[in-house]
């Protein structure tokens, strides 16, 4: 089943990753420790990710020359081995690995092809209240389940930037899952991002954390909050559309490391320029479409009902599904 992301990383497995991680970036000749934790703090954790990146924003972050930066990229491209491509046959073997977290609606997971893919970011979208925390509570009690009852045996890092994940309703889903409240409240990895370099970071934490625990679930509610307060007007629009893009790198990244699923929650914002239809549309335009592979459109219906809609999905039919909001958690 090809996805947008199906051909990204060149990275053959975990094991493989995970050796390419331990090479620090003060083992590149021409960086010391300063210039290291400059280019961190910009987001250049480690070795691919200075590989891909151009001289102008090396050279920014670290507050280097451009010549320095294009060889510290340089040397950077020969320690991880960028270029190296892979089989079809490994792409293959790749993509029979992948994982499905039930929704807890069957409607709602047929309309993702068998629940929330490992390997893809899923975003949610949708107005205030239309469900999208609840789906990322249940998801991530979900996700503790054994595979055949719908889950991954996985836990969760759950990045909250809104202060509103609620460990109340973790324990009635859990019960309505048949999960034990206390183990589900113990698998659930919570950080508040205060902001959304915070945000940022704790994508290379939650790295940390997944080395040790079989985390198979990275919620982060909501994607473009910060972003949206942090950058606003016509002028900020490019650098947070580069930020937001970096985010959403190192979650895809993240996903492929560890055959994990990404959730991520997006807010719509109006569409003054549409008089039929729909006026909103989800915050981030073609860069979180570009990222997500599945992206769900969700609008309130009939109390406790909501609609979900699948927008521009490489590989599955467009269509809707409904579910409702109980207290026991997402149910058809
Ligand atoms: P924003 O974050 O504000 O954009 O909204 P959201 O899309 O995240 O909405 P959220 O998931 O918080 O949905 C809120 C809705 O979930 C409420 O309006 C209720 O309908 C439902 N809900 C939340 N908690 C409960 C509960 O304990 N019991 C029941 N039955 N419904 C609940
Ligand atoms: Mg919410």
């Amino acid at each position: 089943m090809p996805t947008k992301n199906a051909g990204r990383g060149a990275s053959g497995g975990d094991a493989e990753a995970e050796s390419k991680a331990e090479i620090a970036l003060e083992d590149l000749p021409g960086i010391g420790a300063t210039t290291a934790e400059k280019l961190r703090e910009a987001g250049y954790t480690d070795l691919m990710e200075l590989a891909v990146a151009s001289p102008g924003d090396v050279a920014e972050a670290a507050e280097i020359g451009t010549a320095i930066a294009q060889k510290i990229i340089g040397e950077a491209r020969r320690k991880a081995d960028v270029g190296q491509f892979e089989s079809g046959t490994t792409l293959l073997e790749r993509r029979k690995r992948l994982g499905r977290i039930t929704t807890g609606a069957k409607a709602l997971d047929e309309l993702l092809g068998g629940g929330v893919e490992t390997q893809a970011i899923t975003e949610f979208s949708g107005e205030f209240g239309t469900g999208k925390t609840q789906l990322a509570h249940q998801i991530a009690v979900n996700v503790q389940l054994p595979v055949d009852q719908g889950g991954l045996s996985g836990e969760v890092v759950y990045i909250d930037t809104e202060s509103t994940f609620r460990p109340e309703r973790i324990v009635d889903m859990a019960k309505g899952s048949g999960v034990d409240p206390t183990d589900a409240l113990a698998r659930i990895h919570v950080a508040r991002a205060y902001n959304s370099n915070h945000q940022m970071l704790l994508v290379q934490k939650a790295q940390e954390l997944a080395r040790e625990k079989p985390i198979r679930l990275l919620v982060v509610d909501s994607l473009t909050a910060h972003f949206r307060s942090e950058y606003v007007g016509r002028a900020e629009l490019a650098p947070r559309q580069q930020l937001l893009n970096r985010h959403l790198h190192e979650l895809l990244r993240f996903s492929d490391t560890y055959n994990a699923s990404i959730v991520v929650t997006n807010q719509v914002s109006a569409r003054p320029d549409i008089l039929f239809g729909d006026p909103t549309r989800p915050i981030g335009g073609n860069i979180v479409a570009h990222a997500a592979t599945y992206r769900v459109y969700l609008r309130k219906s009939k109390p406790p009902r909501r609609i979900a809609r699948l927008i521009d999905s490489p590989n599955l039919p467009e269509g809707e599904a409904v579910f409702s909001l109980t207290t026991e958690g997402i149910r058809d």
